[in-house]
């Protein structure tokens, strides 16, 4: 996890979430450098929002929003928080996230765990302004006692304009009953609720969805004025490629392996939104290949957890300048060149 390379070395050998919470207090406590100027052909602008690259941290990294600045200051071009919810809750049982390193996966099952939107919006409060990258926060719903048409929209309003955007996380498979919130009518519901005039609402989907209903998402999206979309979660499928010890455990697979299909809906998405919905690349992401592979389907944004996760703090600088050499390479003059040239 991101702490200097001996300290990566020794967190391996721990629980992934105590290596998990050591590297987040690591973040906090180790005073780093101010990150390098990124390339400038990395440059983007999309909703209103300017990037100096176009590489995130994904949610659930920094579910409590505790080392918001220091994640930034790793190079991330912006950093989404959370999965937060109305209510803290404990999550699942431990142990719940488990390393499948030969298939350089994750399982989770956290469900959610996290202090609440009160505590999170204090600590996002206190921040000092102006952030160096843009903030977004990630919404969820609490096990016990959700109402979501009422929860999704006050989380939003209860953040204002502490954040730059919001995602309304329908699709973490560990909170019983969430996934069928990506149902049109649910989905309809909690997109009309949500406040008029606030930031920029994106929709974050499961690979898991069929082909056949994304047509009518992305429909329900645009006629919702959502901004966007975030492709993929984390999968509930098994590829019979794994062969990690812990690949029969629940919960939700991250990493290498949802590459494929996390890219596929993406390309679909960019194909059916035809421009009218920004799409955020998320799924197996580890190598500048794979950064310009997703903003080729149709990502104006990528972001990534699992490989952050394994390869340490140096991973987004590493993806930033390779993506820069990538668009030379293939005579791109800007990020927004290359979006959508695959789809
Ligand atoms: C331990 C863990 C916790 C996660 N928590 C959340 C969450 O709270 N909300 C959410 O929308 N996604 C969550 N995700 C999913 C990631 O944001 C991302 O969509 C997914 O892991 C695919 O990207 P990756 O292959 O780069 O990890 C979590 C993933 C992991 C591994």
């Amino acid at each position: 996890m991101p702490v200097p390379d001996i300290g990566a070395a020794i967190l391996r050998r721990l629980d992934p979430e105590t290596a998990h919470g050591l590297a987040i207090q690591a973040l906090k406590t180790i005073p780093l450098p101010a990150p390098r100027a990124d390339d400038p052909i990395l440059a983007t602008r999309i909703a209103g929002l300017n990037l100096s690259n176009p590489i995130g941290l994904a949610a659930g990294f920094d579910k409590d929003a505790a080392a918001i600045l220091p994640l930034m200051r790793l190079g991330f071009g912006f950093v989404e928080a959370g999965g937060v919810t109305p209510r803290a809750q404990a999550g699942n049982p431990r142990p719940r996230v488990f390393r499948l390193a030969e298939d350089a996966a994750i399982i989770n099952r956290l469900g959610l765990n996290g202090g609440g939107i009160e505590a999170f919006a204090a600590r996002l409060g206190a921040l000092p302004r102006p952030l160096p990258a843009p903030l977004g926060a990630n919404l969820g719903v609490n096990k016990e006692g959700a109402e979501p048409v009422r929860d999704y929209p006050a989380l939003a309003a209860a953040l204002g304009n502490l954040v730059d955007y919001v995602t309304v996380n329908v699709s973490s498979p560990n909170t019983p009953g969430l996934r069928d919130l990506q149902g049109e009518e649910r989905l309809g519901a909690i997109l009309a609720a949500m406040p008029r005039g606030g930031v920029p609402v994106l929709v974050k989907l499961a690979p898991d969805i069929t082909d056949a209903a994304l047509p009518g998402l992305v429909e329900l999206c645009v006629a919702h004025g959502a901004a966007g979309l975030v492709l993929t979660n984390t999968t509930l499928a098994r590829p019979v490629s794994l062969h990690s010890d812990h690949a029969g455990e629940a919960g939700g697979l991250s990493g290498q392996p949802l590459f494929a299909r996390s890219t596929e809906l993406l390309r679909a998405a960019h194909r059916l939104a035809r421009g009218r919905l920004t799409l955020v690349g998320a799924g197996g992401v580890a190598t500048p290949e794979q950064v310009l592979a997703k903003i080729r389907a149709g990502a104006s944004l990528v972001q990534l957890y699992t490989a952050f996760a394994y390869a340490g703090p140096a991973l987004p600088g590493r993806l930033a300048r390779g993506l820069a050499a990538l668009l030379r390479r293939d005579g791109f003059a800007s990020v927004r060149d290359a979006v959508g040239v695959d789809a």
